[in-house]
């Protein structure tokens, strides 16, 4: 073999595919419910635009990027997220004219350089959706609603939802002087990168995982503590909302997230007992980002879970997945000269809505009806020289190993 697929990518092969179906199909249904639509963007953008949005101190921009140029001298970037790419498009297509808010989902691959483990991959697959265009905290509830319905769809339990407010441009930079002041105290105790944020991005201090960090972090002051008016209204208001819905909420004063374009409302859902890293969704409101990207100022906020660590812990939680459509028929045949008829037969059940694949080659009946159990298909058609001379063929039940004869033109009837 000269090759394997690029460290932390991964195949998605055949037995897993029922997982990944459902998913999706779960959560297309549930957008549909709650009134998204579906937008695709391109897998790679301008490069500026990601470097705007997530901010050129996150560690997606500073060292996860895929960049590169093109044969025109672009810089292009394969998406490392997918709100900025929405937020594009929203723009570039003129919804700012539509009625407000614009509710857009995707389900989209997904491009980081991080050190690969189970649950982190360099490709991987996020279902994500954005309310554009409003500001009233009752959308932040509907959008955390809609991810927790999500996980309750898919029948996942042991989660938590951890909610924080960051604040917005008016009262966050109070606050990050308050938190500048108390880790000034700390310097020689953080670490390395550490000293870095606290000098470039002093919020994500609070999103270190080292353990004498965390130490540090759950000392901090709080950014709650330094909202303003509107902000701790907006925060009181998304909390009794959440209450409405009896939606079960844990504030988390050290929930930061990892990109710059955050505003207020931030929420993560983790599993019961899981590390941060095993985040299995995320999103928060960003009411700048469009106002950054050439628009007007526009309120806006989403969600986005990773495909592969909700399949994680479908699997961990042995939760029944329903099983993909399989062939209803397999046509075998009794012997060579009777190829021609099988593949006939096989031909116009399909014509007529019955999903059939025949058998080839020069096999035994014996070695067909092998390859048919083995494939799972419940019911065979064995053509035989004598039953086809009065028009039938014989059915046979997989499962039970019965078999009848069957006219011919009955069998769409009976197998549809
Ligand atoms: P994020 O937290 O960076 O947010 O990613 C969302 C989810 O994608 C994570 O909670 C995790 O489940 C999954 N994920 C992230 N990185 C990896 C990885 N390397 N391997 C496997 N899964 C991963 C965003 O990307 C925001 N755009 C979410 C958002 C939407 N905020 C507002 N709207």
């Amino acid at each position: 073999m000269l090759y394997r697929a690029p460290r932390g990518t991964a195949d998605i092969l055949p037995q897993k595919q029922a997982h990944w179906r459902h998913v999706e199909q779960v959560a297309v249904s549930l957008c549909q419910g709650y009134g998204y639509q579906r937008l695709d963007c391109p897998v790679f953008e301008d490069t500026g635009l990601f470097t705007r949005s997530v901010g050129e101190d996150t560690d997606i921009v500073a060292k996860e990027m895929y960049t590169f140029a093109d044969k025109g001298g672009n810089s292009l970037t394969l998406r490392p997220e997918g709100t900025a790419p929405v937020c594009r498009a929203y723009l570039e297509h003129g919804m700012p004219n539509l009625p407000q808010p614009v509710k857009l989902y995707y389900l989209a691959a997904i491009y980081r350089y991080e050190r690969p483990q189970a649950g982190r991959l360099r490709e991987h697959h996020q279902f994500g959706y954005e309310a554009i265009g409003d500001a009233d905290p009752a959308i932040d509830a509907e959008v955390i609603d809609m991810a927790w319905q999500f996980f309750a769809s898919l029948k996942l339990s042991r989660l938590s939802l951890q909610l924080n407010s960051i604040g917005c441009k008016k009262c966050r930079p109070a606050y990050l002087a308050v938190l500048k002041d108390y880790y000034a105290g700390y310097t020689d105790n953080i670490c390395p990168e550490c000293k870095i944020r606290l000098k470039r991005n002093p919020l994500r201090l609070l999103d270190c995982k080292k353990s004498s960090c965390l130490q540090i972090a759950s000392q901090a002051p709080r950014s709650i503590d330094h909202l303003c008016p509107e902000c701790g209204g907006h925060f009181n208001q998304l909390k009794e909302y959440l209450g409405l819905l009896q939606i079960p909420f844990a504030v988390n004063h050290r929930l930061v997230r990892g990109l710059d374009y955050y505003t207020r409302t931030v929420f993560e859902i983790q599993p019961e007992g899981g590390s941060a890293q095993s985040t299995i969704g995320g999103g928060g409101r960003y009411d700048d980002l469009i106002e950054e990207l050439g628009g007007k100022p526009t309120p806006a906020l989403g969600f986005a879970a990773g495909m592969e660590r909700i399949i994680l812990n479908l699997k961990q939680q042995k939760i029944p997945i329903p099983p993909l459509p399989q062939p209803r028929v397999f046509i075998t045949y009794t012997g060579e000269e009777l190829k021609k008829e099988a593949l006939k037969l096989a031909a116009s059940l399909r014509k007529s809505g019955v999903s059939a694949i025949e058998a080839t080659g020069s096999r035994s009946l014996k070695a067909q009806l092998r390859q048919a159990n083995s494939l799972g298909i419940p019911c065979a058609v064995i053509v035989g020289e004598e039953e086809l001379k009065k028009g039938t063929v014989i059915l046979r039940d997989m499962t039970t190993a019965t078999q009848k004869p069957v006219p011919i033109s009955k069998l769409p009837k009976i197998l549809g």
